[in-house]
């Protein structure tokens, strides 16, 4: 069983590996810190609490709020594909009485900060937790300038983020986690934490179509399967607009399968660096992925290669097994 603390920017597709690994038997989540990034910092807490309730949760992980905002730029967030409330307004629901369909967790947020939460978890744990990232790295790069030594004792970061030989999501260049904190993201890669990458190239790799999820979920008729289908709505109409298809890439259920199920991923050691400068490529994650041009010191394994058939199908196992 590996011990896990989960930091996410909640967001469509970081509810749907929130789940995953909810339903993972491998993983114990610790801890879930929020960080800003598709939805303010608050919103992105209760996002949090509304997707900790769709499971009847016996107990809950611990939970704290990250940062605000950016180590040096401004705030630039994702409302447009993940809706106001950055779940698919899904928080506008309701029951025929009036009551909200999708009510907040009845668990409390710590009152720790996110940056301390990770500290104290690592404390906690050395050696033997991975910090799974699934939105902008603030608040890692925030407790490795806090307590470099601390974070050393990190056993892996695996976070989704960058592209390398696809164009990014958010500028030509540039991937949204790493577009909205280049800073961060350039100071968590050099700081020789063992990293594991789940880039736009692997990402793009599993294609959820529309057709595929409501063909799962009608199967299976109960309570993640509604929330999947309404909280996916958004995303799923911003991509059939504006990427020329009914569906979407959940990105961030990429980094907990390669944690569950390795044999689907293939990756490659790389020395990736970020762009924090540029005016065209501000936020690009640049690598050579050349085989015979590999760095000699490499700081990151970059997923290249998916089993996206066989991921998908382990999805729906897990996703349906409530
Ligand atoms: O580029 C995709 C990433 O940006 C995902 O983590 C998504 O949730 C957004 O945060
Ligand atoms: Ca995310």
């Amino acid at each position: 069983m590996q011990r896990i603390l989960i930091d996410t920017d909640p967001g469509v597709d970081d509810a749907i590996a929130i789940l995953l690994a909810l339903l993972s038997p491998e993983l114990h989540i610790e801890a879930i810190t929020t960080v800003c990034g598709n939805v303010p910092v608050t919103q992105g807490t209760e996002n949090l609490l509304r997707i900790l309730a769709v499971l009847d949760l016996e107990e809950f992980p611990c939970i704290a709020q990250g940062e605000a905002r950016p180590l040096v730029k401004n705030l630039v967030t994702a409302a447009h594909v993940h809706g106001e409330d950055g779940l698919g307004n899904i928080s506008q629901l309701r029951n025929t009485d009036g009551s909200p369909l999708y009510p907040l967790a009845n668990t409390s947020i710590s009152s720790t900060s996110g940056v301390d939460l990770i500290l104290e978890t690592v404390t906690r744990y050395p050696d033997e937790l991975t910090l799974v990232a699934l939105g902008p790295l603030t608040n890692i790069a925030t407790a490795i300038r806090k307590d470099a030594s601390k974070m050393q004792r990190l056993q892996t970061i695996i976070l989704m983020g960058g592209a390398f030989e696809e164009y990014g999501n958010v500028t030509t260049t540039a991937e949204f986690n790493i577009f909205v904190d280049p800073h961060a993201a350039q100071e968590v890669f050099q700081s020789n934490v063992p990293i594991d990458i789940a880039p736009l190239d692997a990402t793009h790799q599993v294609v959820l179509t529309g057709e595929r999820l409501h063909a799962e979920t009608d199967k299976r008729p109960n309570r993640i399967s509604q929330f999947l289908k309404d909280a996916t709505q958004s995303c799923m109409e911003f991509y059939r607009r504006y990427v020329g298809f009914w569906g979407f890439h959940i990105h961030d259920a990429l980094p907990i399968g390669m944690l569950t199920h390795p044999d689907y991923f293939q990756s490659v050691a790389a020395d990736v660096q970020v762009e924090t400068e540029g005016t065209l490529t501000n936020g690009m994650t640049v690598a050579d992925l050349r085989p015979e041009r590999r760095h000699p010191n490499p700081n990151a394994q970059v997923c290249i290669k998916v089993a996206a058939e066989a991921f998908l199908d382990h999805f729906f196992k897990r996703i349906a097994r409530r």
